[in-house]
């Protein structure tokens, strides 16, 4: 996992509770690279479920909820960082398409080692969009909180469903209507 998704981690953190809930959770998970992350470097993608489930476990949150608000911080920094990929015309179905056939592809091309994930999209009918997340990292809750911020930010009312298609969270589908 790129080193961007846990510096970003660890200043939600601090934003929300003090960089001393950091230090603890460091502390606590001992991650095998040490702890001192940077944006441009990979690690290992179980350190950032340590992080995350240490974290939860401080904060009395389950572990679904703060994947879900980090995919919505998340947002705000792809969208602060990588404005480009941001097309002023787009709807937020527009811009949830683009990520499997556009974004995820330039990402990869910037850091060839990001592991990603994948996202299948049809359009059943009018004003739906079945978007199915596949990836081994299992963080569809991550998407969820992308997926609803995304919303927020084209302003456009719509719920999200969300269905597991394979048991594990390997394949997850969303329905967003
Ligand atoms: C401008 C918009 C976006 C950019 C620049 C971007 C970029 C990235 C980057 C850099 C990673 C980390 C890869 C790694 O650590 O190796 C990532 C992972 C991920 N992205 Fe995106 N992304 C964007 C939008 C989205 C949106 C809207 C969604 C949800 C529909 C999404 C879903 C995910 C998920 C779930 C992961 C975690 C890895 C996994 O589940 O396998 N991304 N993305």
């Amino acid at each position: 996992m790129k080193g961007i998704v846990f510096t970003k981690f660890f200043e939600m953190i601090e934003e929300e509770k003090g960089y001393d809930l950091v230090d603890t959770i460091i502390e606590e998970v001992k991650p095998d690279s040490g702890g001192s992350y940077t944006a441009v470097g990979t690690y290992d993608h179980s350190e950032i479920v340590a992080l995350i489930v240490s974290y939860a476990k401080h904060t009395g949150q389950n572990v679904s909820d703060v994947l879900k608000d980090f995919g919505k911080y998340l947002f705000d920094v792809f969208y602060n960082n990588y404005s480009s990929f941001f097309n002023p015309n787009h709807t937020a179905f527009d811009f949830l398409k683009s990520i499997d056939n556009y974004i995820h592809i330039e990402v990869a091309k910037l850091y060839p080692d990001a592991q990603l994930p994948r996202f299948k999209t049809e359009e059943p009918q009018k004003g739906t969009l079945v978007m199915t997340y596949v990836s081994t990292r299992k963080m569809a809750d991550l998407a969820y909180g992308l997926i609803e911020k995304t919303l927020q930010h084209f302003q456009e009312e719509k719920s999200i469903i969300m269905e597991n298609v394979e048991a594990g969270g390997s394949v997850v589908k969303f329905t967003i209507s």
